[in-house]
């Protein structure tokens, strides 16, 4: 790995100790790297904006986190604020580094619209945004959701299922949560 994104991993890290957000955040970054590989993309915006995107859930109280998202979700505006503030830790991080300033302003566009912003704006942007949501595909993100959202095994896969064709725009991801649905349905051990 470039050794700018193992600083930029370091520099997050006291951001990310909550809502799950350092396993997430880990996972999630794998997903990025193969993307890039199979749908191109800029590695220089997509890995610290991925890296850096769920910053901002620091700043927000860990009670009020499950109004803020999930299928229970009754205030988006915290939703709203956890990309705010995100883009605030994410400037000063790579400002800290002195990482290149057209970059920068592209991570951060990301970062401010990961959740809102329904149409991405980039092909970087796609894959943020689908790196970010296949996460809920894996056996971690799974088991940690249903947990979360208090739902059994079988809510939690109607779940994923019903969102396969709406949350994500490169192929690869389509077919990467495709496979991955199956998996965790066919799970005996969660
Ligand atoms: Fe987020
Ligand atoms: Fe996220």
């Amino acid at each position: 790995m470039n050794p700018i994104f193992d600083k930029i991993l370091h520099l997050s890290k006291p951001f990310l100790n909550t809502r799950h957000n350092d396993v997430h955040t880990a996972i999630s970054t794998s997903i990025a790297f193969k993307l890039l590989e199979e749908e191109g993309g800029d590695e220089d915006i997509v890995i610290p904006a991925i890296m850096l995107h769920d910053t901002g859930w620091k700043r927000v109280p860990p009670e009020l986190h499950l109004k803020a998202f999930g299928p229970g979700a009754t205030e988006p505006e915290l939703n709203r604020h956890h990309e705010v503030e995100g883009v605030r830790i994410a400037r000063e991080i790579l400002r800290k580094i002195k990482y290149d300033a057209p970059k920068t302003d592209q991570i951060l566009e990301i970062i401010d619209g990961h959740d809102s912003r329904t149409t991405p704006i980039s092909l970087n942007d796609m894959i943020v945004k689908d790196a970010d949501k296949l996460w809920r595909y894996t056996r971690s993100g799974f088991n940690i959701d249903i947990e979360r959202f208090g739902e059994s095994p079988g809510e939690g896969l109607e779940r994923l299922r019903s969102n396969l064709s709406g949350w994500f725009f490169t192929g690869t991801a389509k077919q990467m949560a495709a496979e991955k649905l199956i998996r965790r349905a066919t799970e005996k051990n969660r």
